[in-house]
C-alpha cells in the first residue's frame, strides 16, 4: 500500500467524517450545564427537524443505535403487552429480541431476507391477530443487513387503518438520506444513530416522535432509567440540556452536519442518495454480479451483492488489501454469501466510481474475464443523466 493513511470507508456505518465536522468536534470543550451548551443543543434539536420530518425537537442520547431501539421499546410497550415486529433481516431480529427480553409478547412477521415487507403482508398478518390488543408495530425502515428499504408510508397506513397501535420505526441506516414525514408516514417514534447518513462518528442516538408518540412515552408503565425519554424531554424543556452528561463534541459535530445539509439543500441530499444507489447498482450489474434485492426494494444507502461464482468474503478481503477499501460482509444467515457497499452520508458520485473501478480490477485478479471500465461507464451514464 502506497499511503497507509489513505483509506476508503464504504461500510453501511460507520461512514466517513467530513473534515469540517472533525474540526467542529475538535473545538474546546464546554460544560453541559452552560448556556453555550443549551444554545448548541437547541440549535441541533431544531435544525434536525426537517431531516426527521417532525415538528417536535429531535432528542439526542449519548449511546449507540441499539440504545435507540431499546429506548423505542421501553418507552412504548410494557411487559406482557403485545407488539408486532417486522423481521426482514438482522436488525428487525434485533428489535424483536430487545422487546422479547423486556417480556413483551412479540409477534414476528418474518419476511424473506432480501425482500421488503409489502403492505399486503402486514395487512394479512394484522388481520390474523384481530382481537389481540397490539400496542405497537415496529419496523426497520432500511434493513442494513440486506440493503432493503421498506415502504414505510404504506406500512404505516395499514397499521393505522387496522389497529390503534403505535407505529415505531428504526431509521438507523437511512435517516439523513431519505424523505420522512412523521405525520404523512403515520410514524409515532423514529430513531436513528449518528454514524450512518448523518456523517458523524458512532456515539449518538436520536429520537423523534409524533403527538401520539409523546403521549405514549408519557403514559408508558415499563421500567427504564437511562433510556427514559421523559427525562430527556423534561431536561430539554426546562434547561435545554440532557439529563446525563452528553457527548458534547459529537453534538458540536452534529451542528456542523446541519449546516452541511442546509448548504447542500435537504432535497438535494435525498436526490444524491438515490443517484448513489442507481450508480452502484448499474455498475455492479455491468460486471455481471447479481444484486440481492430487486430495484423496487433497493436501499439508497447500502447495496448488497451476491456473487455466484466467487466467494463474497474474498472480494471483500481483496478490496481491503489491494485498495484500502473497506466494505461490509453479510450478517447472520447471509454471512459469507454477500458483500455490502455502503454509500451514505459523506459520499459523492465520484466515490462510487472509486469502489466500482477497484471492483473491476479485483475481478480480473480472480481470473474473471476482464470487464475493465464497464462498471464505471455504466455508473457514469447514470450520473450524466442526473446532471
Ligand atoms: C438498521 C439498524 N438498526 C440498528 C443498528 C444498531 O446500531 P448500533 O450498532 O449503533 O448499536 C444498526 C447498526 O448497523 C442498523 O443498521
Amino acid at each position: 500500500m502506497l499511503f497507509l493513511d489513505q483509506t476508503y470507508l464504504f461500510t453501511p456505518g460507520p461512514t466517513p467524517i467530513p473534515n469540517r465536522v472533525n474540526a467542529a468536534m475538535a473545538r474546546p470543550m464546554i460544560g453541559h450545564r452552560s448556556p453555550d451548551f443549551s444554545a448548541l443543543l437547541e440549535d441541533v434539536a431544531t435544525r434536525l427537524k426537517p431531516v426527521f420530518g417532525t415538528k417536535h425537537p429531535v432528542y439526542t442520547l449519548t449511546s449507540s443505535g441499539t440504545s435507540a431501539l431499546e429506548a423505542a421499546v421501553v418507552n412504548t410497550v410494557a411487559e406482557g403487552e403485545h407488539a408486532v415486529v417486522v423481521v426482514a433481516g438482522s436488525f428487525g431480529d434485533r428489535l424483536a429480541t430487545i422487546a422479547e427480553n423486556y417480556g413483551v409478547a412479540v409477534h414476528r412477521l418474518n419476511i424473506e431476507w432480501g425482500k421488503s415487507c409489502s403492505p399486503e403482508e402486514l395487512e394479512d398478518f394484522l388481520k390474523g391477530l384481530s382481537g389481540t390488543p397490539i400496542k405497537a408495530v415496529f419496523a426497520t425502515f432500511n434493513e442494513t443487513s440486506t440493503g432493503v428499504l421498506n415502504p414505510v408510508r404504506a406500512l404505516g397506513e395499514v397499521v393505522k387503518r387496522l389497529t390503534d397501535a403505535l407505529f415505531i420505526v428504526d431509521g438507523v441506516s437511512c435517516v439523513g438520506a431519505v424523505p420522512v414525514d412523521l405525520e404523512k408516514d403515520h410514524i409515532d417514534l423514529l430513531v436513528t444513530s449518528s454514524q450512518k447518513a448523518l456523517m458523524l462518528p458512532p456515539g449518538l442516538a436520536f429520537v423523534a416522535f409524533s403527538d401520539e408518540g409523546l403521549r405514549a412515552i408519557e403514559g408508558c408503565k415499563g421500567k427504564r432509567f437511562y433510556l427514559d425519554l421523559n427525562r430527556y424531554i423534561k431536561s430539554y424543556e426546562t434547561q435545554k440540556s440532557t439529563p446525563f452528561t452528553p457527548a458534547v463534541s459529537l453534538i458540536a459535530g452534529a451542528q456542523e452536519v446541519c449546516t452541511m445539509i442546509e448548504e447542500e439543500g435537504w432535497d438535494n441530499v435525498i436526490k444524491r442518495h438515490t443517484l448513489l444507489r442507481d450508480m452502484t447498482r448499474a455498475g455492479v450489474q455491468a460486471l455481471g454480479l447479481p444484486l440481492l434485492t430487486a430495484d423496487a426494494d433497493a436501499s439508497p444507502t447500502v447495496t448488497s451483492v451476491k456473487p455466484d461464482t466467487l466467494p463474497a468474503p474474498d472480494i471483500q478481503k481483496a478490496l481491503k488489501s489491494d485498495f484500502s477499501i473497506t466494505i461490509a460482509g453479510g450478517q447472520k444467515k447471509l454471512k459469507g454469501k454477500i458483500f455490502r457497499i455502503g454509500h451514505m452520508g459523506y459520499c459523492t458520485p465520484f466515490d462510487v466510481l472509486k469502489v466500482l473501478s477497484a471492483l473491476e480490477l479485483t475481478l480480473v485478479t480472480f481470473g474473471q474475464e476482464p470487464k475493465l471500465g464497464a462498471a464505471v461507464k455504466k455508473a457514469e451514464e447514470v450520473w450524466i443523466k442526473h446532471v
